[in-house]
């Protein structure tokens, strides 16, 4: 048996291998998903249940390791991303529970996990840590105490009182055959291998073992006993469906190629993520778009009274130059909604609307629960994901996934890119069938996203100037980006960029905004992202700058090669090839991917795993 578990209080799983240990790469592979402390627990032969964690990333817990009794053949192991408590060694995962005799991690929230401790405080139970997970590993012990149950049992009964959401995985002392996991909206897959099994909170960090996958269901819980076959039934003790799904994925997609991190590799791959984003979707003769997930639903699109897009963070920026393109091409309203928002405001939504969830992950908590939502409503659903397979593309009616590959920097770079060209697509595709859009228009753009690979190519030449940049703005404490149109959304970009992985304050404008208040911040120390390449609004941004300019304030522009007007006002310009303007987004933001991840550098950060992130959002 070799399971790697892997949690971000959030989950993630880990080895329990004789050959392999905690420097193998699963739990590696999940730290993107949480990195502030780290855990394992492993059932000895003999049945001794030893669980090793500390504060810190998955590398200080090797460290921690060293010298310790790593024997088992079955394991638990966790990265966390503090929820509930601070992160210090009590609070990592794997928790016992008050006799040391069961271990559990744990990805997600315990919502009433308050009522759920008092009981069990009334009941003589202590705690340790101050997380949530701690009372459900308790709760798990106290019915098994009190009614006798076996473990699989324990842990429907404790499941049925908990309200959350959460990925859980289970072992108890004595039992070296045998990990009981669950969930409930985080995600949870289990892998089968020739005679082992693997549990994760990711099919890609076990995909050199495997290719084979159960997707575990919401309310299910997956009993993985070397003696039994695998095993799953619902809350209501059900059996539910055991239905293996095959995932190709290449382990070199999971390693940094020779790149320093991360972000930098998946900023270079942007060329190639846009061919596979575009094949087969763009017949390069006729230049005709087609996509089977609106092809399928042809009807649905052809009489939308309205498309609300949800997303959050980058997915969202990502979503409003959607709300543009399907507007202008498409004719039809658009609006764009923060997920978080979307589920809690009881949103009027129709039969005839369709909602767009948009989420690289494809697990984030707020987007998921707002496809609920709209489906419950009666909406069409379609999904613009990256990870196949996640649970929003399962959520969905239709939809179409980017195919940019595994994105495993924190800071969403290739995902955005991606997530453009298929919102241009689609309202391509749609805009044919509704007949809203010229044959000029629709072959220009088709045209031109066929040619965008190589123009991608061509604004990453850009690189080596932009570093040169980032080493005179390392000082700057504030950053404005300002754009107009389109690229209003990469102006927002381009700050969230700046500001998630250097930590500098950045804000996004529509630049015309500038003169109703924050034209205020403007001073020498006050650096200004202007993006001004062509476009209708092209003279008023080239206006802005000169106001900003006036004002003592330091401008950067990216602008189109060869312009010269923003060239002569600018402090310091980046040009960039121009395309259609309406996929201009998705070439400026590769300097400004790039501005903010050189900065990060210079300034010393933790580029991939920025402090207080996590990749997959699968908490509230
Ligand atoms: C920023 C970033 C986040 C995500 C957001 C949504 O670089 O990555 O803002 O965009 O957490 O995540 P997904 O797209 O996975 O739903």
């Amino acid at each position: 048996f070799f399971f790697f578990f892997n949690d971000t209080a959030t989950t993630e799983i880990y080895t329990l291998s004789l050959h392999r240990r905690s420097s193998d790469l699963g739990l590696h592979r999940l730290e993107y998903r949480g990195y502030d402390s780290a855990g394992v627990a492993l059932v000895n032969p003999d049945g001794r249940l030893n669980v090793f964690k500390c504060k810190g990333k998955v590398s200080d817990l090797e460290h921690f390791l060293d010298g310790k009794d790593l024997g088992g053949n079955i394991g638990i192991a966790h990265t966390r991303w503090a929820t509930h408590g601070v992160p210090n060694d009590a609070n990592a995962h794997p928790h016992y529970s008050e006799s040391e005799n069961i271990a559990l991690i744990h990805n997600g929230i315990i919502e009433n996990y308050r009522v759920l401790k008092d009981a069990l405080e009334q009941n003589g139970y202590t705690f340790r840590s101050s997380t949530d997970s701690e009372v459900l590993v308790n709760l798990i012990e106290y019915v098994r105490a009190t009614s006798g149950c076996s473990l699989p049992e324990a842990v429907r009964q404790a499941l049925r009182q908990v309200i959350g959401a959460y990925a859980i995985a289970v072992v108890e002392k004595g039992n070296h055959d045998r990990i009981v996991a669950a969930r409930q909206s985080s995600p949870m897959v289990v892998g089968v291998g020739d005679g082992e099994f693997f549990l994760s909170s990711d099919a890609a960090s076990i995909i050199e073992y495997t290719e084979d996958f159960v997707y575990v269901g919401d309310g299910e819980i997956a009993v993985i006993d070397r003696n039994a076959p695998l095993k799953i039934v619902t809350l209501d003790n059900h059996d539910a469906k055991i239905d293996i799904k095959k995932l190709q994925l290449s382990i070199s997609q999971l390693e940094k190629g020779g790149y320093p991190h991360f972000m930098l590799k998946e900023i270079y791959e942007q060329p190639r993520t846009i061919v596979d984003c575009i094949r087969g979707r763009i017949n390069p003769d006729t230049c005709e778009v087609k996509l089977s997930g609106v092809i399928d639903h042809r009807d649905r699109f052809v009489n939308a009274r309205r498309i609300i897009f949800v997303a959050c963070g980058t997915s969202w920026h990502a979503s409003l130059i959607g709300e543009h393109l399907v507007e202008s091409i498409c004719g039809i309203p658009v609006e764009v909604e923060y997920a978080s928002e979307f589920r809690y405001r009881n949103p009027i939504i129709r039969e005839d609307d369709i909602v767009v969830a948009v989420s690289q992950s494809g697990e984030t908590a707020d987007t998921l629960a707002a496809v609920e939502l709209a489906r419950k409503a009666g909406a069409f659903v379609f999904g613009i994901c990256n990870v196949v397979g996640s649970s929003i593309a399962r959520a969905t009616d239709s939809g179409a996934y980017i195919h940019v590959g595994p994105e495993i920097g924190v800071a969403s770079t290739k995902a955005f890119t991606g997530q453009v060209t298929v919102m241009a697509m689609l309202a391509l595709a749609v805009g044919r069938e509704r007949g809203t859009v010229t044959e000029a228009y629709y072959n220009e753009v088709s045209a031109a996203l066929l040619h965008l690979p190589e123009t991608m190519e061509e604004v990453l030449k850009v690189a080596p100037q932009v570093a040169d940049l980032a080493k005179i703005f390392t000082y700057a404490h504030n950053f404005i980006y300002l754009g107009r149109g389109y690229n209003y959304p990469t102006a927002l970009e381009g700050a969230l960029k700046l500001k998630e992985i250097s930590y500098i304050h950045a804000e996004g404008y529509p630049a015309a905004e500038m003169k109703h208040g924050p034209i205020a911040l403007i001073d020498a120390e006050m650096p200004t992202v202007a993006i001004a390449t062509p476009d209708h609004t092209y003279e008023k941004t080239a206006s802005n700058i000169e106001e900003i300019k006036a004002r003592g304030g330091k401008i950067i522009a990216v602008i189109a090669r060869g312009d010269e007007q923003v060239r002569r006002s600018a402090d310091f310009v980046i040009e960039v090839p121009v395309i259609a303007e309406c996929l201009m987004p998705i070439v400026v933001s590769v300097p400004l991917q790039l501005l903010a991840y050189y900065i990060a550098v210079y300034k010393g950060r933790n580029v991939d795993q920025p402090r207080n992130l996590a990749k997959s959002v699968t908490v509230e």
